[in-house]
């Protein structure tokens, strides 16, 4: 039990790797809140999941990309569990549209869940966390386009390269308050946001040959790097990224 006592708040957490994640923090003995904004079925099943598991688990709805929302989500996590050790910013979309073509609005709300949800949810989680003390671990869900250019998804690796920074930023204010700051790159992940790339066997045995594991990673194979960074084994990681991305990265520049 790695995280017994500990208190998480993982955003987007009722699909995908957001999901994973609540799922496997709670296994290690975190209490977790699931924020989501869509879909209230997919979380009352998580939360009776979690509850038949005797884990604490609650669900708030709560869009990351509104400043109010967060702060409301901060609220709830302190009201149901006192206190908050583990943030986890997840929540995110695509639009998949390029730098010529993407609209004013399609940039706005990629910008506004990717990355305002992340710099608000880490500026308010830290707020907390150095109000009731001990320090804390913030944890951005980021992907290997924080470095690595998609041709046709420009808004997309435009949140996740600022969230790269911020990650970087914020570990290095926050170090003094004993917080840690840590991104996690994944690359290619089995969850609803590659449904169509999925649904194409062409386009997923490319991917997949793309890839020196050979393919999409599970999305448990993301949790349980987040729950390490959560614990104690992580305690002197910050201001950086951990990549788990089958290596794609070293092997299909542009791809
Ligand atoms: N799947 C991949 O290949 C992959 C690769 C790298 C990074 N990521 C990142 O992982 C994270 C999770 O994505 P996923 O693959 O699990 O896809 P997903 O679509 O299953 O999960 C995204 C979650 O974010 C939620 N969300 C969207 N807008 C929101 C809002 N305004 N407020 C609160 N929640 C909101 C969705 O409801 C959903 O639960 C994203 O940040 C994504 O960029 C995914």
């Amino acid at each position: 039990m790695n995280l017994k006592d500990k208190v998480a708040i993982v955003t987007g957490g009722n699909s995908g790797i957001g999901q994973a994640i609540v799922l496997e923090l709670a296994r290690q003995g975190a209490s977790v809140v699931i924020d989501y904004v869509a879909n209230p079925a997919a979380t009352a099943a998580l939360e009776q999941q979690l509850a038949a598991l005797g884990e604490r688990a609650v669900g708030v709805q709560a869009d990351v990309s509104q400043v109010a929302d967060l702060q409301r989500l901060i609220a709830a996590a302190v009201q149901a569990f006192g206190r908050i050790d583990i943030m986890v910013n997840n929540a995110g979309i695509e639009t998949r549209s390029s730098v010529l073509e993407t609209t004013e609005s399609q940039y706005d709300k990629v910008l506004a869940i990717n990355l305002k949800s992340a710099f608000f949810g880490t500026q308010l989680a830290a707020q907390q966390m150095i109000k009731q003390g001990g320090g804390g671990r913030i944890i951005n869900i980021s992907s290997v386009h924080e470095d690595w250019p998609m041709p046709g998804n420009a808004p997309y690796c435009l949140s996740k390269g600022g969230m790269r920074m911020l990650t970087r930023t914020a570990g290095v204010e926050l170090a003094a308050h004993g917080i840690c700051v840590v991104g996690v790159g994944p690359g290619a992940v089995a969850t609803p946001i590659n449904q169509s790339t999925m649904a194409d066997p062409a386009l997923l045995a490319k991917l997949d040959a793309a890839i020196p594991l050979g393919r999409l990673a599970r999305p448990e194979e993301i949790a349980s790097v987040v729950a390490f960074l959560a614990g104690d084994g992580a305690s002197y990681m910050t201001a950086t990224t951990v990549f788990a991305d089958g290596g794609i990265m070293q092997s299909s520049p542009g791809l």
